[in-house]
């Protein structure tokens, strides 16, 4: 299964794929843990996108495309994968479709989760993620044991782009640059559009009835 979730910041991306990863078994490829990954690393990359991602803006197509048909071509992509956070852009998409038809594959299957604005803030307002074990929580809707420490016993940090400012900026970037994507994949027949708002475990269920799955 070739995957890919869509939705704005904060509907719940990376909390649904930890579901779908782990019944499809399916290597997750999300471009924002990528990102924060090489900006700790202090790798060129990292430190080339970090000015955007603070800024709530997109890092450029070519440095991002790069990365992920790099990640494609390995090994346990070959049977499936699910993308989560890209693409955000027509020019990510076309590249994306550019690069399956390499390999004689094509987007099968595309869920938008939709989640109004107002519902956004608040959620990432409350995000704290472990930085062990990568689970996401909130602090009202999904509370952790401690505001400050995770089930594992790791630390719980707030991601630096989840200030009221930024966030509205990244609300901004998605109804501008990523929403004409759900367009690009209803003419192509692959989009399942999942009303993202309910508790995460309803969500799943949606998710997964959209996919034809339990
Ligand atoms: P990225 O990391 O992809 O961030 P995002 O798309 O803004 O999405 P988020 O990770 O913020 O949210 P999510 O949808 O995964 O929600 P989550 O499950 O955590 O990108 C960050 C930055 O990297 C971008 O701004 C950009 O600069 C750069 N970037 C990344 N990809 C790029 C690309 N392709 N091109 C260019 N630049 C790129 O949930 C959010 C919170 O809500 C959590 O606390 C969770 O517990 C809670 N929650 C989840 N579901 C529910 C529910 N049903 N009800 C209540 N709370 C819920």
């Amino acid at each position: 299964m070739d995957l890919i979730l869509i939705g704005p910041p904060g509907a719940g991306k990376g909390t649904q794929a930890r579901w779908l990863v782990e019944a499809q078994h399916l290597p997750q490829i999300s471009t924002g843990d990528m990102l924060r990954a090489a900006r700790k690393a202090g790798t060129p990359l990292g430190q080339q996108a970090d000015g955007y991602m603070n800024a709530g803006q997109l890092v450029p197509d070519a440095v991002v495309v790069g990365l992920v048909a790099e990640r494609l071509r390995e090994p346990d992509c070959a049977g499936g994968f699910l993308l989560d956070g890209f693409p955000r852009t027509i020019p990510q998409a076309e590249a994306l479709d550019a690069e399956l038809a390499r390999h004689g594959r094509k987007v099968e299957h595309v869920v938008a989760l939709e989640v109004p604005d107002q519902a956004i803030v608040r959620r990432l307002s409350g995000r704290r993620t472990c930085g062990a074990c990568g689970r996401i929580w909130q602090l009202e809707f999904d509370p952790p044991p401690s505001p400050v420490t995770c089930a594992c016993g790791g630390a719980l940090a707030q991601r630096d782009d989840d200030k009221e400012a930024t966030i509205r900026n990244r609300l901004e970037v998605y109804h501008g640059q990523t929403s004409p994507l759900l367009e690009y994949y209803e003419r192509k027949g692959v989009l399942r559009r999942v009303a993202g708002e309910g508790k995460p475990e309803e969500v799943r269920r949606r998710v997964f009835a959209a996919l034809g799955s339990k």
